[in-house]
């Protein structure tokens, strides 16, 4: 049977530092809808330049484009020992057609685990978060420095800044995750599947408590 984990979590949690890390320890291919919708973007698709103008205001590509999208990367073939989502599902539509596809795939959410980060930590983190190029490792100004400034550690890539990580966008951001994805808490709650860690921990403790809370669980 295939393993689905979703990684829920506000803007900036450090949902995609986890995915890269848990992701390995579980041999799970992680799945970003934000990094494929990046993707798209950087290579001028269709789907990109229509996400684009719903993510440079911080607001969320339409349920049923994405939907669409994340059902073809979820049919294709490394992802048949399951995936590790992040950033998807985002609204209760989302949930509930990604409850149909898994089953299509003769599986289930097995797992929630939700990074718990207050509100006034978001801000921060996400205005000093630096990208890689290629792959997209993930650091901090202050709180995950690369070895040097502008550089990836893992690629020697060059390191950027998200045009959705100004102040404003930010803003925007966490307020549309309090009136659309804060639903799904109780969802993946109410199903017995939420595992709650506390994301203000440092990366490498969030990491070894969110595989440990996983492990238990599946
Ligand atoms: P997406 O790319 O998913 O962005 P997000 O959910 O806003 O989350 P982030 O990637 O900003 O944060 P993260 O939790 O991954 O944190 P990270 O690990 O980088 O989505 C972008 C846009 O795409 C959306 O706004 C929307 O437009 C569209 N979209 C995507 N999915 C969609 C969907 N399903 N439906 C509709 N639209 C969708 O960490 C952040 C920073 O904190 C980093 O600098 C990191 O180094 C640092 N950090 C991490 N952990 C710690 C720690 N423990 N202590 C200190 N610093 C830490
Ligand atoms: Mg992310």
């Amino acid at each position: 049977m295939p393993i689905y984990i979703v990684l829920l979590g506000p803007p900036g949690a450090g949902k995609g530092t986890q995915a890269q890390i848990i992701s390995k320890e579980l041999n799970l291919p992680h799945i970003s809808s934000g990094d494929i919708f990046r993707e798209n973007l950087k290579n001028q698709t269709e789907l990109g330049i229509i996400a684009e103008r719903y993510m440079t205001r911080g607001e969320l590509v339409p349920d049923d484009i994405t939907i669409s999208m994340i059902h073809d990367r979820l049919s294709r073939e490394d992802c048949k020992p399951g995936s590790l989502l992040d950033g998807f599902p985002r609204t209760p539509a989302q949930a509930a057609a990604l409850d149909n596809t898994l089953a299509e795939f003769r599986g289930k959410v097995n797992a929630v685990p939700y990074i718990k980060v207050p509100q006034e930590v978001l801000i921060e983190r996400l205005t000093g978060r630096w990208t890689c190029r290629a792959e997209g490792h993930i650091f901090h100004d202050r709180f995950n420095p690369p070895r040097q400034k502008g550089v990836c550690d893992y690629d020697g890539s060059q390191l950027y800044q998200r045009d959705d990580d100004t102040e404003e966008t930010v803003k925007n951001r966490i307020h549309v995750y309090f009136k659309q994805t804060m639903p799904l808490i109780d969802y993946y709650r109410q199903a017995g599947l939420l595992l709650e860690v506390d994301g203000r921990q440092p990366i490498e403790k969030v990491g070894a408590d969110l595989i440990y809370a996983i492990s238990k669980s599946i």
